[in-house]
């Protein structure tokens, strides 16, 4: 311990070692830096303004913490455990660089509100990021939805193959899913955006400070209007986590299918060299490791949303130290969903190829048009109850026949009812099955081509 620590007039001897490291979070609340000094330049220059230090003074806090930025983004600024955290590693710097005038720059400020003004600063801006990221995926898959509107695949309800749909329909619901996350990011962030800046320690300060003013400076939509729930709120990084958790449930069910696609099982897509990886052992292995690491990362996302509510659940007001433990998860969940994001799209992007002929087949090779079939009667006057089970029974035969139902007669049909005609084949032809399914929201083309177009301007927007 070569520096004193700031609070150590108060007390008779130093910290135990083992506990000033304990005590420290500079080891991590350093990705906080350029935030806290944009905070601290907001702040000086608010304390002129309002006449609580001379213009001059406050130009040199402001040149003093530039500085310090300066020799920050060179790597010339280093603080260690000393420090204890970000905050007072900034403060004991700019004394050093400007002399005493630095000592003035904590006037009407406290840790609690100067560090609730950093994070949400910090995660304004990574919101910002992550939300670019999903538009980036959201390209791709609307990029690849548009190539494959007619490229048929099987869908599935309970992993059992259901109806066919498009391969585009498919990609949609993904899209659907960012867009959803998109926007919660979007709230989100007009809960981040409020500044707690002039909350002091808990109660406000007695100087005659301007908190508007700083929030305008830092762009912040809003200011705390209760003191004590400044300083001590983290309901805005509960949101994000869990927004980020729910990021991380889409991306994790998107990475399980292609894992499930990948398999020789499913064939319907192949990993190419660039985002697969192989065995140390089977020689014959291409792994989906992208896929799987993504669906691996969501628990610690998940992980961290639930960090941070049992943090909280028992804290009375206002601030704890508690709170400091907030740092590692939020840094921990941006880092993680952002570079989930960024290995999804580039493995869309270049990482895989959808194999057209196995989709082609797997489609002719199962009862999943046995809807309709059974359609095909309702629309001619059966009641569907009446036509599904009689579908039930033709599946049942032809199972046993080793059929499919597009190889029974026409005799055979007509046997089975008189309403089927010549045209039953085409009913059920997987085209035709996926073409016709025209209602809203449904995977017929022209809905398709609709929401496509409707995604596309969502884009630009
Ligand atoms: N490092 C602290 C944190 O992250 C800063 C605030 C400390 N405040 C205090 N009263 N000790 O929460």
């Amino acid at each position: 311990m070569t520096q004193q620590q700031t609070w150590s007039q108060r007390f008779e001897s130093a910290l135990h070692p083992i506990i000033a490291n304990f005590n420290a979070s500079i080891n991590f609340d350093i990705e906080l830096i350029e935030y806290d000094l944009t905070g601290s330049v907001a702040h000086a220059k608010m304390l002129a303004k309002c006449d609580i230090i001379p213009a001059e003074e406050a130009e040199k806090l402001v040149a003093g913490l530039e500085q310090i930025r300066e020799e920050y983004r060179q790597g010339k600024f280093q603080p260690g455990i000393e420090s204890e955290d970000v905050h007072f590693a900034v403060e004991h710097r700019l004394v050093e660089i400007i002399g005493d005038v630095g000592k003035k720059l904590h006037t009407a400020r406290s840790r609690n509100d100067q560090v609730g003004t950093d994070t949400r600063l910090y995660l304004r801006e990574q919101i910002q990021q992550i939300r670019q990221k999903l538009r980036f995926f959201q390209c791709v898959l609307l990029d690849i939805a548009e190539k494959n509107v007619e490229t048929i695949i099987p869908g599935y309800t309970h992993l059992q193959r259901a109806q066919p749909v498009s391969l585009a329909h498919h990609l949609l619901a993904y899209f659907e899913m960012s867009q959803r996350d998109w926007e919660r990011l979007g709230d989100v962030y007009r809960r981040v955006n409020i500044s707690p800046l002039g909350c002091g320690a808990l109660a406000g300060t007695t100087f005659p400070i301007d908190r508007h003013y700083t929030a305008q400076l830092l762009h912040f939509d809003a200011v705390y209007a209760n003191s004590l729930d400044g300083v001590s709120d983290r309901d805005f990084a509960i949101e994000f986590l869990s927004a980020a958790s729910i990021i991380m449930v889409h991306l994790s069910r998107f990475s399980e299918e292609i894992i499930l696609w990948a398999s020789e099982e499913f064939g319907f897509v192949s990993l190419l060299d660039s985002c697969a990886t192989g065995s140390s052992i089977m020689p014959q292995k291409k792994n989906p490791d992208v896929p799987e690491l993504i669906r691996g990362k969501t628990g610690r996302v998940f992980g961290n949303l639930q960090a941070l509510l049992v943090v909280m659940k028992g804290l009375p007001l206002a601030y704890n130290k508690d709170l400091q433990e907030d740092k590692e998860s939020i840094f921990d969940s941006v880092n993680t969903v952002k570079a989930c994001l960024d290995a999804i799209t580039i493995l869309l992007r270049e990482g895989l190829e959808f194999r057209s002929h196995r989709l082609a087949e797997a489609v002719t090779q199962d009862f999943s048009n046995a809807t309709d079939v059974a359609d095909y009667l309702a629309a001619r006057g059966v009641p569907f109850r009446e036509a599904y089970n009689l579908v039930g029974k033709v599946v049942k035969t032809s199972l046993a026949a080793g059929k499919l139902l597009k190889d029974l007669t026409l005799e055979e049909w007509q046997q089975l009812h008189p309403k089927f005609e010549a045209d039953i084949y085409e009913a059920i032809a997987p085209r035709q099955v996926v073409a016709a399914r025209n209602s809203y929201g449904g995977t017929g083309f022209a809905r398709i081509k609709e929401s496509l177009e409707f995604a596309r301007k969502q884009l630009s927007e």
